[in-house]
């Protein structure tokens, strides 16, 4: 178990059901400190390039548009096990098949509009953070 950092993204459907105290409520109860936060408007350039790795899969157009399509909240997390620990709280990708008291069985409505990203490796986590966030915006 070792200290770490990852990423997080709280969705348009999440600002849009005014869901980000409760989210954040279930990051800070299961031991993850948020050190870092900004609520923003994804630009279709930033969405774009954040989602690359995803270029060629048939849902990125439409996972793009939906990004810019309302506010998010990019946020950093710290804990111990940060970022394996994030995604056992997020849950499946998919609503349908995230275990129940995870956010997304909780709050997602569909595997677009799953409410919470979180990366998926340590290596990402540094990068994704980079992408949002200078280093004097994060406040261990
Ligand atoms: P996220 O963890 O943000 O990483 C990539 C996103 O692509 C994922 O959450 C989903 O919201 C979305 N996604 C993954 N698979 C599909 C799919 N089959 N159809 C639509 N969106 C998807």
């Amino acid at each position: 178990m070792t200290m770490q950092r990852t990423f997080s993204i709280l969705k348009p459907d999440a600002t849009e059901r005014n869901l980000t105290g409760k989210i954040n409520a279930v990051f800070e109860s299961n031991g993850l400190r948020i050190v870092a936060q900004k609520r923003i408007r994804m630009s279709r350039l930033q969405a774009g390039a954040f989602y690359g790795v995803h270029k060629e899969r048939p849902f990125y157009q439409e996972l793009v548009e939906y990004m810019v399509s309302g506010p998010v909240v990019v946020q950093v997390l710290e804990g111990e096990n940060a970022v394996q620990k994030h995604r056992d709280i997020m849950g499946a990708t998919n609503p349908a098949n995230a275990a129940p008291g995870t956010i997304r069985k909780e709050f997602a409505e569909s595997i677009e509009r799953n409410s919470v990203h979180g990366s998926d490796s340590l290596e990402n986590a540094e990068t994704e953070i980079r992408f949002f966030f200078s280093g004097t915006e994060i406040v261990g």
